[in-house]
């Protein structure tokens, strides 16, 4: 592809129209065919999952529809998606690659002005990040960068790894970069805008009422938001420069500075080093680490595949991302109490979007680069990847006191819990170890283990896939249609308090128990109260995750979704209540067909008031 090409692709977009003939021309079981082996049942077609690592097949094609699922981690869509997915393309690479092979000729594309103004503006920025790289990056090997270099060098890193993660200095100096980047044409409002540059406003000159003295004015002044710090640039998967992590020289807090959200750089969808997973084939997992040096140092010690999250815990997009790179993520974050808080965190997470996980455990309260600076290469791939089971046992371990009655019996308890959910065999390798340290015998603890399983007294689970869900910690009962999804998102949102509970009403919920639960938040009932005071276990379990992780932590963004759930779920209502009535219009009549023609119109109205709401 030629600049002009690229410079197409940017700023157009094709036809629906034609999207619409390419997604039937395209038999969604033919190409997916090309990757995996299908057999036919009913009108699904089933196969092993090619998004993550499985033995029974749970990746489902549904011809007559062209979509597929995977009943195991979740994936699905259409046949572009699916191509994007196993081609790791983007959006256009992934339609011109399927009108490829169905021999359909690309249509002139269309410019979309509003979409080519956002396109304009990201383009703007991401050359101004990648611009202000390249600048942090020279400067590291100039006399302004010196300090930088001996503190990455004290670090023990090389001048390879250096380059290949493109680590840079950020000149001591006010506003070395903004000026640089001014010099190149970037306006100060974009530099704003990338996180490059922070604005101070002019305070006018004033007389303090009190004393009468003169305050002198202050201009308006810019500088740049990184100052005497080690650089270490992000760079998404597709090579563009998202933003920056700052890394003090010293003793200066904070230790590292970050670029916060920007219009390009959204901190909770990325992970550190996605450009170079891209680049490796076939791994086989993702070490995820906390730390940027974390992954630098590793790299340098030649792991491969490692990638880190930006300073929060792990969400559910990053996981979906790690997804695409390997089949497997191997959580190694520090070997001290946040850390290991963090990994239960993590596999909950992890298993919740279907990605097969393992723990690394670094002794020590080490984290991954002490660890291997310690230890070195061998001694890092001499650590167990754990599975998550032995995880959560050994962390159990810790938690009870062994040389107690009460301890053991507590322990043995909770060990079970987590060993109902692992297959026979691994089950019986954690049953030997538990019954030495526990000292039950081997028929109380298999009785214990299947006292509380959820197949006891019901009948046996059928054998297809579908039927199979993978267990997943914090779904119980979950949530059948979208319109149900919509309502718990809305608690969740509710749950937080900083939503108003008066743009919704009692009639929004049709769920008795997320009906009762709205109410009561609308009577200022605190979202853990609820929480503990449902009696019984699944239901308090389900309570608890939606109202104690709220889905998003920005206000306005909460609010928009809640209203766009509601919106969602009312239009949805109104049209089936309107085709309900519909349907039974010709068989009324007198005063009943009256009734149904005014409801029909209110409904109607509802409706385009709705739409119109909501484009
Ligand atoms: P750590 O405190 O574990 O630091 O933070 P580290 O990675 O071991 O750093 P070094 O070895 O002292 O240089 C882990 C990650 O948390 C985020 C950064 O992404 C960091 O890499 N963090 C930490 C911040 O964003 N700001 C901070 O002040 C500290
Ligand atoms: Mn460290």
């Amino acid at each position: 592809m030629n600049d002009d090409e690229r410079a197409v692709k940017r700023m157009a977009r094709f036809p629906a129209a034609w999207l619409d003939e390419l997604r039937s021309r395209a038999d969604i079981v033919q190409i997916v065919g090309q990757y995996v082996s299908l057999k036919r049942n009913g009108h699904r077609h089933w196969g092993l999952c090619p998004f993550h690592g499985e033995k029974t097949a749970s990746f489902s094609v549904d011809q007559e529809r062209q979509m597929y699922y995977c009943f195991g981690c979740k994936a699905g869509g259409s046949v572009i998606q699916f191509v994007m997915d196993i081609e790791r393309l983007e959006f256009q690479d992934a339609v011109k690659h399927l009108a490829d092979q169905l021999h359909m000729p690309l249509p002139q594309l269309e410019e979309d002005p509003e979409y080519q103004r956002r396109r304009t503006q990201r383009d703007r920025l991401l050359e101004a990040n990648k611009e202000a790289a390249r600048f942090f990056h020279q400067t590291l090997f100039t006399p302004q960068g010196q300090s930088s270099l001996d503190y990455l060098k004290r670090r023990g890193l090389t001048d390879n790894i250096i380059r290949k993660f493109g680590l840079g200095a950020a000149p001591a100096g006010w506003d070395t970069l903004t000026k640089h980047l001014q010099q190149q044409g970037y306006s100060l409002e974009e530099l704003r805008l990338a996180g490059l540059t922070v604005i101070k406003e002019a305070e006018p000159a004033a007389t303090d009422p009190a004393t009468g003295e003169e305050i002198p004015g202050k201009p308006r002044r810019a500088f740049d938001m990184f100052r005497n710090r080690a650089i270490f640039p992000i760079i998404d998967q597709y090579g563009n420069v998202l933003a920056f992590g700052g890394r003090a020289l010293g003793d200066v807090q904070p230790k590292y500075l970050n670029t916060s959200d920007t219009p390009v750089f959204n901190k909770r969808l990325g992970v550190y080093a996605a450009n170079l997973l891209k680049k490796e084939r076939n791994l086989k997992r993702v070490i995820l680490v906390e730390g940027y040096m974390d992954v630098v140092s590793l790299t340098q010690f030649g792991v491969a595949g490692v990638c880190a999250t930006l300073g929060t815990a792990l969400t559910p997009e990053q996981a979906k991302l790690l997804k695409r790179f390997a089949p497997m993520v191997y959580l190694s974050y520090d070997g001290d109490n946040a850390g290991q808080n963090a990994i239960m965190k993590g596999l909950t997470v992890l298993e919740e979007a279907g990605v097969p996980a393992r723990v690394l455990q670094f002794p020590d309260k080490l984290d991954p680069d002490e660890f291997i600076r310690r230890d070195g290469l061998e001694g890092f791939e001499r650590l167990p990847a754990l599975t998550p089971e032995s995880y959560r046992i050994r962390r159990l371990r810790e938690q009870y006191d062994l040389s107690s009655q009460e301890g053991r019996t507590d322990y043995a308890r909770a060990c079970a819990a987590i060993l109902q959910k692992v297959d026979p065999v691994e089950r019986e390798n954690h049953l030997q170890e538990l019954i030495l340290q526990t000292g039950f015998s081997r028929e109380v603890l298999l009785a214990q283990i299947g006292v509380n399983a959820p197949s006891v007294g019901k009948p046996a689970a059928p054998a297809s896939p579908a039927a199979k869900p993978r267990f997943s910690p914090n779904r119980t009962s979950p949530a059948a249609t979208e319109e149900e999804r919509d309502e718990e998102l809305l608690i969740s949102i509710f749950g937080t308090g900083r939503v108003p509970t008066d743009i919704a009403t009692e009639e929004d919920f049709r769920d008795p128990l997320l009906r009762n639960l709205y109410l009561s938040l609308c009577e200022g009932a605190s979202a853990a109260a609820l929480a503990e005071e449902q009696v019984e276990e699944m239901t308090r379990a389900r309570v608890s995750k939606l109202l104690l992780t709220p889905p998003v932590e920005d206000t306005d963004q909460l609010i928009r979704m809640a209203q766009d759930c509601l919106d969602r779920n009312r239009l949805k209502r109104s049209r089936a209540e309107l085709s309900a009535l519909e349907a039974r219009l010709s068989s009324l009549s007198g005063s009943d067909k009256l009734n149904a023609l005014q409801r029909a119109q209110q409904l109607s109205a509802q409706i385009s008031k709705l739409t119109a709401h909501r484009s």
